[in-house]
């Protein structure tokens, strides 16, 4: 039984998230919170050679081998990492989960967004996370924020990006309890406010 609580985080590369997960375990680790900052996808051990396969290889991925990859890699992350973890009361901070799958493979490549749902319920075990903040920026923004050295996601090029920036805010129409958008155009310290606002919501 869960009882810890957990937290994903979302939005396109180069949005901010990992740095405000960063934040939100210092004011937790404060709060005198245990806290796991996680990660999907390459948590660690198994994890770590799929993401390495997903990011950097050279060839041809089918996007549905790409979704089954980084689904693999969910099943075993929340089966030996987020569980266990939630079991022992931690906060678990994600840093990307589910709605990655959805809005990259899905409204990004291009793969129906039920098969998505359907493949992910079968990754997760039927848990879902608490609270799901897409921090939300234009796709020059963001891209000029990746920079040139571009990893094999990253270099899906700009039409992509706006695909999966409004995937996310159709997610977050969708799924309004559980999903929260915030601007993160804004200062850093801003953002983190709000990301503790929502955290106190809990
Ligand atoms: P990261 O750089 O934020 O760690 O994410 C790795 C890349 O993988 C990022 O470009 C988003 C992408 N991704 C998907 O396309 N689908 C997924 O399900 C996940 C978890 C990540």
């Amino acid at each position: 039984m869960q009882k810890g609580l957990f937290i994903t985080f979302e939005g396109v590369d180069g949005c901010g998230k990992t740095t405000q997960i960063e934040l939100l375990a210092e004011y937790l680790s404060l709060q005198g919170k245990e806290t796991l900052i996680t990660r999907e996808p390459g948590a660690r051990g198994l994890g770590e050679k799929l993401r390495e396969i997903l990011l950097n290889y050279p060839g041809e991925v089918s996007p549905n081998c790409e979704s089954f990859l980084f689904l693999a890699d969910r099943a075993q992350h929340i089966d030996c990492i987020i569980k266990p973890a939630l079991e022992a009361g931690k906060i678990v901070l994600c840093d990307r989960h589910t709605d990655s799958t959805l809005a990259y493979q899905g409204y990004g490549r291009g793969i129906e967004l039920e098969k998505i749902n359907y493949l992910n319920e079968i990754a997760v075990s039927g848990l879902k996370p608490d609270l799901t903040i897409v921090f939300d920026i234009d796709v020059e923004t963001s891209q000029n924020r990746v920079g040139k050295n571009k990893d094999r996601m990253e270099a899906s090029g700009i039409e992509f990006f706006n695909r999966v920036r409004n995937g996310y805010l159709d997610i977050a129409q969708k799924n309004a309890s559980r999903v929260k958008v915030i601007d993160a155009s804004d200062r850093i310290e801003n953002i983190h406010r709000k990301v503790v606002e929502l955290y106190c919501r809990l």
